[in-house]
């Protein structure tokens, strides 16, 4: 092996900024927007292109109640939000998100993006699973949709009104690590250079992390490769807790054997699911809803077809997704990226033929405990939840907790812009009280804590010859350990297995080496990293799953098939020192709606 070189503090630059949003998806675009719009220095730091962000990813469209299709209320969305949520979700944060729908899509229509139209030149609406009128009566259409491009189009919107409005942006870079001062404050980020893998510190007292999901701890994901929970794992080293980790949504609808996203808009525009008879079984699991149930249900319902020998093809390990009984245009002009995907990676036209399909990990309702104005929260002594200052989470990484235990589709766009909106509000709210910022500008590299990012940079900078033990492949082993042991269905063995494996998992990871070619590429030390967290959100995930001993949403348990309300009705809270969990209540008190108390959750 190598001599690891010498990283003293004086080779690393540093910058000063008022504010860092880490993450250029949907909610670090709108943070960064709003805090360029009222005249701070931001800096925005992507570690891809901006429009790379898993936003653009995003299909079938945003909820709100606009009522251009169906009437509709924000206190029905309100409801099916919390109902969706299996009970789980804050009535404080998700009656404040319906509340501001509206007004959201309002304002991504004047920023330029092309929903689709009705005749009447309104923005399109679409019904979606879990959505209804009047409190569970009967299907609303509440999906506002540009094609099932909706994310694609709002990045690209929000990218231009940045650079409009001139966010700096630091394209293709890693950020590695929050960095505080000795006294314990926000103090700034390390982050490397991925073109010349040169490290440097960004100073801020105000970072808003909008770092996205990590499905990739799954074999099969709708994520794109980026998504690797940075964010959690920086909140994990500085100590803090992650919240709710057990509940991992399952999309009903993934490109069979092959994970990429089918849209729910496939449904919702009319498509109907059918097993290896051909019987169009969602009838047997939401009688009243059918295909519409919220996606936990829905991909409940898949797997048990197959598990049970009604699945479809020579392993009986798919359903179909049908949707040649609708109108050829319906499919061209409504649902062209869905044909474009079956066509590309199945060679199916879903004009003629059903799609296969199967779930498919998409989303984490867990994430960085923040409270409504996206501030990170944390127990204190007393355990009370007090803001972390200068630090704040938006967006898919972040838990505030809209989505509770299952979330309903079109509700992410939405979050990441409302939170996005808000948490840039309360940050410019500070600044403009602190009277700029305390002694950034006077800060020594020595008045910073980098023991732990410099211990971490060096560990990636030594080298060795090729090992057969690589990266690459102790992250298909943890992704296999997680699809086997913390799926759509889950139990105590099944967990517990896939915690030995992990830990000996994180055992190797310790051992690897990167390969010698003379030198350490930068993509290795960037996969090393990601790496990393991704292996310690998989932990917080089996840690937080098996504790949990009911079914919940997404958190599908055969050993504890009931919810129970009675003990679980609460938070988790992980700690990656001792592996330690604590919880905290649900928000069951709105502020202008009554309550609604958690009940049997039937579709
Ligand atoms: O199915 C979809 O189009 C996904 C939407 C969502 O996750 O919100």
């Amino acid at each position: 092996m190598s001599t690891t070189p010498n990283i003293d503090a004086p080779k690393f630059k540093t910058e000063s900024y008022e504010v860092l949003v880490v993450g250029a998806g949907g909610a670090g675009m709108r943070a960064a927007l709003a805090l360029t719009q009222e005249g701070h220095r931001v800096a925005m730091i992507s570690k891809v292109f901006p429009t790379r962000s898993h936003t653009v990813a995003a299909q079938g469209g945003i909820n709100a109640a606009l009522g251009n299709v169906t009437s509709d209320d924000w206190s029905w969305h309100m409801y099916d939000t919390i109902k969706g949520s299996d009970y789980l979700g804050d009535q404080d944060a998700i009656e404040f998100m319906c509340q501001q729908a509206s007004e959201i899509v309002r304002e991504l229509d004047h920023f330029g993006v092309p929903f689709s139209r009705l005749e009447n030149g309104k923005i399109y609406q679409r019904a979606f699973g879990g959505q209804s009128q009047n409190f569970g009566e009967q299907q609303a259409y509440r999906t506002c949709a540009a094609a099932d491009r909706t994310g694609h189009a709002i990045l690209h919107s929000l990218y231009q009104q940045n650079i409009r409005l001139g966010t700096t942006i630091y394209e293709e870079y890693y950020a590695l690590d929050l960095i505080f001062d000795q006294q314990g404050e926000v103090a700034g980020l390390m982050v490397m250079n991925i073109h010349n893998g040169e490290y440097s510190i960004l100073q801020s007292r105000h970072i808003l992390l909008a770092t996205g999901g990590a499905g990739q701890i799954f074999r099969n994901n709708t994520n794109a490769s980026i998504n690797t929970g940075d964010g959690l794992g920086m909140v994990l080293r500085a100590g803090l807790p992650l919240q709710d980790m057990e509940f991992w949504q399952f999309h009903p609808t993934g490109v069979a054997g092959k994970g990429m996203l089918i849209s729910e808009a496939a449904r919702g525009e009319g498509g109907v699911l059918r097993n290896a008879l051909g019987e169009p079984f969602m009838q047997n699991y939401a009688p009243k809803v059918k295909d519409l149930a919220s996606r936990d249900v829905v991909a409940r319902a898949i797997a048990t077809e197959v598990q049970q020998g009604r699945g479809c093809g020579p392993e009986g390990d798919f359903v179909l997704l049908d949707l040649t009984h609708l109108d050829t245009d319906t499919i061209k002009q409504r649902l062209p990226g869905i044909r474009d995907i079956s066509l590309t990676f199945l060679g199916v036209d879903p004009v003629e033929q059903p799609i296969p399909t199967f779930p498919t990990c998409h989303y984490m309702m867990g994430g960085i405990p923040t409270n409504l104005n996206g501030q990170v929260v944390c127990p204190d002594s007393q355990g009370k939840q007090t803001p972390v200052k200068g630090l704040f989470a938006v967006g898919e990484c972040a838990c505030v907790s809209v989505h509770g235990a299952n979330r309903l589709g079109g509700n992410s766009l939405l979050d990441i812009l409302v939170f996005g909106r808000q948490a840039a509000k309360t940050i410019s709210q500070q600044l403009q009280t602190e009277q700029g910022q305390p002694n950034l500008n006077n800060l020594s590299l020595d008045d910073l804590e980098l023991s732990g990012v410099r211990k971490r940079i060096q560990r990636w900078q030594s080298k060795t010859s090729y090992q057969e033990e690589n990266l690459h492949s102790l992250k298909q082993k943890m992704q296999r350990s997680m699809e086997r042991g913390c799926g759509v269905f889950r139990n105590q063995q099944s967990m517990q297995h896939a915690l030995q494996e992990l830990e000996q998992l994180e055992t190797s990871l310790q051992q690897v080496n990167l390969r010698d070619h003379g030198k350490v590429f930068n993509l290795e030390r960037l996969a090393a990293y990601e790496l990393e967290n991704l292996m310690a959100i998989a932990k917080a995930t089996v840690h937080s799953a098996l504790a949990r001993t009911e079914s919940r949403g997404a958190h599908s348990r055969i050993d504890f098939q009931q919810r129970d309300d009675t003990h679980w009705l609460k938070h988790s809270l992980y700690f990656s020192a001792g592996d330690r969990l604590v919880y905290k209540s649900v928000n069951l008190s709105p502020n202008q709606h009554a309550p609604f108390t958690p009940k049997a959750r039937v579709y």
